[in-house]
């Protein structure tokens, strides 16, 4: 392989390709070392193009023979492409190429899992197959045919024909190259079917490996939900008469929203009740409903280049947290998500790699598929529909639609159909896709006569290459609530424009207690010196159930800041009130189980930061026990009960009640075996009839080192199956005691089922270790050095998820120097390693300046 310098990529750059794409014929000869892929491809070129150059994308590709229009050419051939003369006049480009699906160890182009084919061509996955202009603004209709032994034989639009060893396939909307797909195996499907609301009848499955065949009920009811519920909210109807999902272990994200050929992570479709927890339900309803959601966003409108990514996830997140919200409890996911932004967006936008919702520059893609672009970009479009009311918001999607089918669009493209049919001047909230990082917001009040003024100011650090930054809109909802809990003003959504802004609420008789950021109206850090009594008084009255969270939440988090700062005990009022209201049979249990969840120690660690301490993972850990072990000790008498009340009877079922219901009792079981040595969880282990109470029982006794003979038959049970053996290896490092959480990864990383190869199996050991703040930051290093050194391993292999799991180091800069020392030498071994791929290149250099 030729070694190149990194090259950055501008948004400022960009410039149209040349020519025109009017049809793709692809013939796929298939042989696990020795692909052939034949193209056929008719260009017109661009009379007005700047560029003119006939440049095709396509990386470790054997060139075998090239033509255009018939006649043999020698093109200019380099690791990234080729150049070749190009007639003035309507042409037809043929090649042949030979390509290796079984070493690729990438997960990137076409490669094989398991003894089936799949394809993995977002970003820039499609210059492995074949050469082509491989960016998204260049659209055509696919045609595919394809030769191979395997039973099942798929890609992209309308089957059109297939026999004994082949078959054909049509797409007859334009696509970019990464939505096209390709599968090939012994698969088994799931069949269903949905009949439009136009009356046009689809036929749908899910493929699984033979053996996984009874996991697919689950998806499919999902499936069928999304395309109804798109119907239903959008207006949106599936264009093609199949739809196809296939599963597939070995893959480096999620899923793929591939045009009529979803492939997704075997993690993200396959379900049962034995085998897959209430999360992981959750979880695989809502990531069906992201990828067949893109069918209009992303798909029928796609993005005109990478810059624009959050064009297509942001709303496309947004979307599937809409359908969330719609099939189980709104507030429920919305504090749900506030939890994830906090815990990975806010992490991403306060340090070394914060980057815009729309970046300006980048060398590798792939590295831009962060917290940032999705959740932060669903965000932006949350704060979007605040800001013009519901109606609006309808209408301008609509215009989306009207205007934008079938085109490559930009950001700028999406912001005019909302000033186009609103009349609204975008142009300072177009901020929220230019400037990074986290606003804050200072708020203070006064009360006179009458009269309270609430004042806003807001801020927002330097990032990365801006250290400017100017005011934003922000939608700041506020309701204020009276002395007696009674609500005196229904929520308003202040729109705060200026650095600093009052803001005045006439006619109250006393003085009134706010409720600020409601239903966490803008992605901000808030900053606002009050009480532990107005918060407990919030948490005790707020109507809006997020901010009565949040309460609960901003007082958890300083009863812990004390304990760590000071050797405070935790704070009496707060354990009061919260013990309260975890007896509050009246409240939603999921509710009830998430003012219980502690806030993070990662989240601890930042505020300390931020607040000019240097935070000690040690003692945050320290706090964290001690406060459970004083909750469970001060709620001895009613933890049996509410161990009782929580527990589900009857057969398992993944619906959000049910699931909520579990949740608290999972909580309460953890408080319970701090208490009884572990004898209730080893029981609700014995009892276990389905994975999420005997993943919650085994999670307890491993955490109380009572674990041992429950984790050895846990392995004898499900040795055979990949997706609960993963659950096996994460959930003994999640739950190791810091100072052995190193050890056991390390041991683990030695066991005869750890395969570098498999990301689910890598993020499974090497992500727990991350996640494991005092165990990953343990004093010595270890855990870095276990880190480090498996990162270098892998990168030689699959550069793309080493360099997601770089992002571990993201946060050094907030520890001691010596931690930040320890690091960095890790770092710089990562960084001086010899051949190291640019996506951990970019990551790491990133990361340390
Ligand atoms: N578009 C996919 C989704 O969000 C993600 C695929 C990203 N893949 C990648 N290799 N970067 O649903
Ligand atoms: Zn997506």
């Amino acid at each position: 392989m030729t070694e190149t310098a990194p090259q950055t990529i501008y948004l400022k750059d960009y410039t149209p390709f040349g020519f025109q794409v009017d049809s793709v014929h692809l013939t796929f000869h298939l042989s696990p070392k020795a692909t052939r892929v034949v193209s056929r491809i008719e260009f017109t070129p661009q009379p007005d193009a700047k560029d003119k150059t006939f440049f095709l994308h396509g990386e470790q590709l054997k060139l075998i023979a090239a033509k255009i229009d018939g006649q043999p050419v020698s093109p200019a051939v380099t690791p990234q492409g080729l150049t070749c003369d190009a007639p003035t006049e309507p042409f037809v480009w043929e090649a042949e190429v030979e390509i290796n699906p079984q070493g690729n160890t990438a997960l990137e182009g076409l490669y094989m899992s398991n003894g089936m084919y799949c394809t993995q061509c977002e970003a820039e996955g499609f210059r492995k197959i074949t050469f082509y202009p491989d960016r998204p603004d260049v659209m055509s209709t696919f045609t595919v045919r394809i030769e191979g032994d395997e039973k099942v034989l798929l890609s992209n639009g309308n089957p059109t024909g297939s026999g004994e060893g082949w078959a054909e396939w049509h797409d007859p909307w334009p696509k970019p190259a990464y939505l096209f797909a390709l599968v090939a195996g012994d698969l088994i499907n799931h069949p269903d079917r949905f009949t439009t609301k136009s009356g046009k009848d689809v036929e749908l499955n899910i493929w699984v490996r033979p053996g996984d065949e009874d996991k697919c009920a689950f998806g499919m009811e999902a499936l069928i939900k999304s395309m109804k519920w798109d119907e239903d909210v959008y207006g949106l109807e599936y264009d093609l008469d199949i739809f196809n999902i296939v599963a597939v272990d070995d893959f480096n994200m999620g899923a793929m929203e591939n045009k009529g050929l979803n492939i997704f992570n075997s993690s993200c479709v396959l379900a049962s009740p034995e085998t897959s927890t209430d999360a992981n339900f959750e979880r695989i309803e809502a990531i069906i409903a992201h990828e067949y959601f893109h069918n209009w966003t992303g798909n029928r409108i796609t993005c005109r280049d990478w810059f624009q990514l959050c064009l297509k996830e942001g709303l496309t997140v947004y979307r599937d947290s809409q359908f969330t919200s719609d099939m189980r409890s709104a507030s429920v996911k919305r504090i749900s998500d506030v939890i994830d932004l906090r815990g990975r967006q806010f992490a991403e936008d306060n340090g070394p790699l914060a980057h815009q919702v729309r970046p300006e520059s980048f060398q590798e893609i792939n590295n831009f598929y962060t917290a940032t672009i999705y959740e932060k970009g669903a965000e932006v479009i949350g704060m979007l529909k605040r800001l013009v009311g519901d109606d609006a918001y309808a209408k301008a999607v609509a215009l989306y639609f009207e205007r934008h089918d079938g085109q490559a669009c930009t950001i700028e493209d999406w912001l005019q159909v909302f000033e186009d049919s609103t009349g609204r001047d975008l142009s300072q909230f177009s901020k929220w896709y230019s400037q990074a990082g986290t606003p804050r917001i200072k708020v203070t009040d006064d009360y006179a006569d009458g009269t309270y003024t609430l004042t806003l100011e807001q801020s927002t650090p330097p990032t990365p290459g801006q250290p400017d930054k100017d005011p934003r809109v922000i939608p700041v909802a506020v309701g204020l609530l009276g002395q007696n809990g009674d609500e005196v003003r229904e929520t308003e959504v202040l729109e705060l424009t200026e650095a600093k802004q009052s803001f005045t609420f006439e006619g109250l008789s006393a003085k009134p207690i706010p409720s600020v950021l409601r239903e966490f109206s803008a992605p901000v850090i808030l900053e606002r010196e009050t009480t532990n009594a107005e918060r407990a008084f919030l948490l005790a009255h707020d109507s809006d159930s997020f901010n009565r969270w949040e309460a609960g939440n901003t007082l958890a988090k300083e009863s812990r800041i004390a304990m760590v700062l000071d050797g405070a005990a935790p704070d009496a009022d707060y354990l009061d009130a919260l013990i309260k209201l975890v007896r509050d049979d009246s409240l939603d249990p999921a509710f009830r189980s998430l003012v219980l969840s502690p806030p993070s120690q990662s989240d601890l660690a930042q505020t300390l930061f931020e607040r000019g301490h240097t935070p000690d993972p040690q003692a945050i850990y320290d706090a964290a026990e001690t406060f459970a072990q004083t909750l469970a000790e001060a709620m001895t008498d009613s933890l049996p009960r509410l161990y009782a009340d929580t527990t589900v009877q009857g057969d398992y079922s993944p619906d959000a009640a049910s699931a909520g219901k579990r949740d608290l009792n999972t909580r309460i079981l953890s408080l319970l075996t701090r208490l009884d040595g572990g004898d209730q969880a080893a029981r609700q282990y014995a009892d276990a009839d389905n994975m999420t109470v005997q993943n919650a029982a085994l999670a307890s006794l491993l955490k109380a080192e009572k674990g041992a003979e429950q984790s050895q038959t846990f392995f004898d049970q499900w040795q055979g199956d990949r997706l609960v053996m993963d659950k096996w290896f994460g959930l003994q490092v999640a739950c190791a005691a810091p100072a052995k959480a190193a050890g056991l990864a390390e041991d683990l990383t030695k066991h005869a089922l750890f395969d570098m190869k498999n990301p689910n199996r890598f993020r499974a050991v090497m992500g727990a270790l991350a996640m494991n703040q005092a165990g990953f930051h343990y004093a010595g290093g270890a855990g870095y050095k276990l880190l480090t050194d498996n990162l270098i391993a892998l990168d030689a292999l699959n550069p793309q998820t080493t360099a997601r799991m770089c992002a571990a180091y993201q946060t050094w800069k907030r520890y001691d120097d010596t931690r930040q020392g320890l690091i960095r030498t890790q770092l710089e071994r990562i960084a001086g390693t010899e051949n190291l791929s640019r996506d951990t290149s970019e990551m790491v250099t990133r990361i340390l300046n």
